[in-house]
């Protein structure tokens, strides 16, 4: 596989990325939208908008039905496959698709669950989302124990040698995120994989977060299960579920009896949403585009996927030193994260913050009416704001670049924030 260093990769074209993203031209009240809301879903570009009205127009079918309409839509949910597969780097019949990231993570956990008994142990984190906690405390109902992984309160980063440490021979699962959604961390995951399997428990990773950033590797990383969401990188409102071939084979899901027991079918349960299954194809091949752009001699969609992350994460990271060392400067204000540069490695460039004197939702309503959408609140990462005691006043203000924000918006950002905490 060709593969290029990131140092000498091209810059980012920023005029192309951004003319695929038709949403990205709006003004509201006459001010550009700037949308630093990516951590709650990206915009998508006009090529996936194309394939799922295109689908609809042309193709719309159950599946499995002897014409062929219906053909083109088991082929258009087999091509999905093999998109995701080369996403993740797994096979095809390893990617579950779902209506979202929760769904999934209940369907396999209450599938899990049937296998457990009381005392055996579930290990989660208190950096996660509460779709990668729920799923597993709802088993305490059969007498699991639930523990938490704690964290570094003063760089919101896991606590691996408490995470170590609260693994034992009675753990059977071990859930975490690959990055928080509140605050950027990035987890040592592989680590946690390790840790995990060296105990005999297998890891369920949520990649939610982590996915429009960062390239992801379920071989290299050797989890037994990676969740992620296709609406965080600019796809359509859908989720996804890998699985090694080993475990969907063999848990056992609540399933209808006319569905298959072949993979992954038996964990598909009803229609699903064909258009959107069509839209991520799209997604993955914008991804593969952009990886072409950066290294034109990566030979398939795997490397050109792996080229495409390595240009995202260079230019978020050049956007992250700007806007990081701006939000330091506004007096009162308070960072919640890893902040030292030579650490960004370590983070995505989702910041969390507090300023003194106004809530995270008077902030955000502030910005908002100036065209720059950011969020307020727990973002669902509740362990996290119940954790940092901040769930009382509001949680946090979250700041989420995508790689098609531009250094001019972190600008403005940063100009609206002093303008406003005067
Ligand atoms: C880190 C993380 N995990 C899980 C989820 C839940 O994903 P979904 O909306 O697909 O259920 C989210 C959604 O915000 C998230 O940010």
């Amino acid at each position: 596989m060709a593969t290029i260093q990131k140092e000498i990769l091209p810059p980012i074209d920023l005029s192309y990325v951004r003319s695929q993203f038709p949403s990205l031209a709006q003004t509201i009240d006459g001010h550009p939208a700037v949308f630093m809301d990516g951590p709650g879903g990206t915009q998508v570009p006009q090529r996936v908008i194309d394939a799922i009205s295109d689908y609809l127009k042309h193709n719309n079918a159950n599946t499995g039905g002897a014409y062929a309409t219906s053909r083109h839509t088991d082929a258009a949910i087999a091509g999905t496959r093999l998109a995701m597969a080369d996403f993740l780097n797994c096979d095809a019949d390893e990617i579950v698709l779902g209506p979202n990231m929760t769904t999934l993570t209940f369907a396999m956990s209450r599938a899990i669950g049937r296998e457990l008994q009381p005392g055996d142990e579930i290990l989660l984190t208190h950096l996660d989302h509460s779709a990668n906690v729920s799923p597993w405390e709802a088993l305490e109902e059969r007498g699991v124990t639930i523990r938490l992984a704690e964290i570094h309160e003063q760089d919101c980063t896991l606590d691996m040698e408490d995470l170590a440490n609260k693994i034992t021979s009675r753990t059977k699962l071990v859930a975490a995120g690959y990055a928080s959604n509140a605050v950027g961390t990035i987890n040592d995951v592989k680590q946690i994989v390790r840790l995990a399997h060296a105990a005999g428990a297998m890891a369920y990773i949520d990649a939610v977060h982590y996915a429009p950033h960062g390239a992801i590797d379920v071989r290299a990383l050797d989890c037994d299960f990676l969740v992620c969401s296709t609406y965080k990188f600019f796809g359509p409102h859908m989720g996804v579920l890998y699985g090694k071939r080993e475990h969907l084979s063999r848990f056992q899901p609540y399933k209808v009896r006319a569905n298959t027991n072949a993979i992954p079918n038996r964990w598909e349960w009803g229609t699903l949403n064909h258009e959107c299954i069509a839209g991520i194809t799209a997604c993955v091949d914008y991804i593969a585009d952009l990886g072409q752009q950066a290294n034109p001699w990566a030979t398939n969609r795997r490397a050109r996927v792996l080229a495409a992350f390595a240009a995202i994460q260079k230019h978020e990271q050049e956007l992250m030193k700007i806007l990081i060392h701006g939000l330091l400067a506004i007096p009162g204000l308070k960072l919640y994260g890893i902040s030292d540069p030579q650490r960004f490695e370590h983070r995505c460039p989702t910041v969390a913050a507090r300023i003194a004197g106004q809530t995270p939702l008077e902030l955000a309503t502030k910005l908002g009416d100036r065209g720059i959408f950011t969020w307020d609140g727990n973002y669902y990462a509740l362990n996290l704001t119940e954790r940092l005691d901040v769930e009382k006043d509001g949680g946090f203000l979250r700041i989420g670049l995508a790689h098609y924000n531009t250094a001019e918006e972190v600008e403005r950002l940063l100009a609206a924030l002093a303008e406003i905490t005067i």
